[in-house]
């Protein structure tokens, strides 16, 4: 699946609903992806970490203190401990509740949809777990409906190894020659990064654009930035906000 080209539509900035749709919802719950596929985005976006007991689950930060009734590194608790846990209360009473869900959970939810879905590796990830990731991505036949992505390297090399045919954005905090060579490298099919850097080297954004690698910028949440992404020929915005910026699209 190729980000650059594909989702561009005719200067329409593709639409990324971050964590799901996390203005409205706790983020990263399924209550908050059920309502992100409902929006009319290109992705709904979600981060992945792997438990102590080796299951992937829905999780932005490496710790469960600041969306869960938990507290402590994500990585030093089971399935069942994490499962355990009220991962709605913080975002609103009417939440509580929620729990954090798998992998699994989510794509049983994602689907019976049509909208593909943008999934983060977060943190560090043993090659087995990286294979067994995209093996169940691959016995769902999800290839066109998952792009995978990652700050680390280590990651994104051993997704350009075992899961080449599946779309990859590299992120990334710098954004220099080196970050390009990189992005070439790796084969992947976008570079995302907050929208100062790439506006700080345009030229290295254009560089890119002939080998058919698009950008992705977040996080970005008002209508004179996403103007300026727009200008600026940026292929996906992460947004918190996905509705307003469908409805300022005229979508
Ligand atoms: O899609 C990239 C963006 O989501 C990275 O930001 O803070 O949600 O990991 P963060």
């Amino acid at each position: 699946m190729q980000l650059h080209g594909a989702l561009h539509r005719e200067g329409v900035v593709g639409i990324v609903s971050h964590r799901g749709a996390a203005a409205i919802a706790p983020e990263n719950t399924l209550t908050a992806m059920r309502v992100a596929f409902e929006q009319d985005v290109e992705f709904v976006e979600t981060d992945v970490q792997v438990t102590a007991d080796g299951v992937p689950i829905l999780m932005h930060d490496p710790t469960l203190d600041r969306t869960t009734s938990g507290s402590g590194p994500v990585a030093a608790h089971t399935l069942a401990e994490i499962q355990a846990l009220d991962a709605g209360s913080w975002f609103g009473p009417e939440f509580a509740g929620e729990r954090v869900p798998t992998l699994e959970e989510f794509v049983a939810v994602l689907e019976p949809t049509t909208t593909r879905a943008l999934v983060e590796l977060k943190g560090v990830w043993q090659p087995e777990q990286v294979a067994s990731l995209v093996e169940f991505l691959r016995s769902h036949y999800l290839v066109n409906r998952v792009a995978l992505q990652s700050f680390e390297l280590p990651t994104l090399e051993m997704l350009r190894e075992t899961a080449p045919e599946f779309a990859r954005v590299m992120l990334t905090r710098e954004w220099d020659q080196a970050a390009v060579d990189q992005a070439v490298a790796l084969q992947v099919s976008a570079v995302g990064a907050r929208t100062k850097l790439f506006d700080r080297r345009p030229e290295l954004v254009e560089q890119m654009r002939p080998l058919g690698i698009g950008t992705l910028v977040y996080t970005l949440n008002k209508e004179r930035r996403w103007q300026q992404a727009a200008e600026a020929g940026m292929d996906l915005v992460v947004t918190d906000d996905p509705v307003s910026l469908a409805d300022w699209q005229g979508r």
